[in-house]
């Protein structure tokens, strides 16, 4: 059975720092700080709304995010910067290992598929801008269930959705909260660690494989797929 894998898509396929270079020439040098915070509110939204049961789209978690991070900073953005950021977002960059990465997987024996809590025409969007769409056989987002990630019920619809089982099945991600959700509904997973700041939380639940990119992480898969055939 072809391994089939579920690619995270911000901050695993896509930079989610992409923007800070823009960011840069609108409020100097906390442009940095800025873009981490606005990505921590925009996934905390995402988590509260799961909880409550409020579903909006995530592209609103993402707007919200932005005005909660300006009064955070005390940074007074326009109308027109703001709109000038989020459009931005729709077109992120790749990390730059992410092609090669891609292609090498794609030539295997596996089934590549993006999996994210962006709503499916903006994650089309994104992985277009970015030149990768042709690698997936298809996009599968949390918005047909209406709920977010970690929630136990977007890994099953994933698997019900790619036609994968969990054994056979692994999220790709550099998220470690989604790292943890996927494997707690049953899934394999990897964490994507392209920094070695990035902390995996301490949960006593750890990645089934850990990389520094995409590169290695065909490498690594290809070995395992090797000694189960
Ligand atoms: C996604 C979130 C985790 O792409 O950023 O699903």
């Amino acid at each position: 059975m072809a391994v089939t894998l579920a690619f995270d898509v911000y901050g695993t396929l896509i930079d989610t720092n992409g923007l800070v270079t823009a960011l840069k020439k609108m409020i100097g040098a906390e442009a940095v700080e800025f873009s981490r915070i606005w990505r921590e509110k925009q996934l905390e939204y995402s988590f509260r709304r799961g909880l409550m049961q409020k579903y909006e789209n995530f592209a609103l978690c993402t707007s919200q995010a932005l005005e909660y991070t300006a009064a955070s900073c005390r940074v007074h953005l326009t109308r027109d910067n703001h709109q000038e950021l989020l459009e931005g977002y729709r077109t992120l960059p790749a990390f730059e290992d992410v092609q090669a990465g891609l292609n090498l997987l794609q030539a295997g024996d596996f089934r590549l598929f993006a999996f994210s809590n962006g709503r499916a025409d903006a994650v089309e969007e994104l992985l277009v801008g970015a030149g990768i769409r042709e690698y997936f056989l298809g996009v599968i987002s949390v918005d047909d269930l209406q709920t977010f990630k970690p929630d136990p019920a977007v890994y099953s619809h994933f698997l019900k959705k790619s036609g994968g089982t969990g054994e056979h099945s692994w999220l790709i991600s550099g998220n470690p909260f989604d790292v943890i959700g996927a494997i707690s509904a049953g899934m394999r997973a990897v964490w994507v660690r392209r920094s070695p700041d990035s902390i995996f939380d301490p949960w006593g639940i750890e990645p089934t494989l850990t990389v520094k990119g995409l590169v290695e992480l065909h490498e690594q898969l290809t070995g395992i797929n090797d000694k189960m055939t």
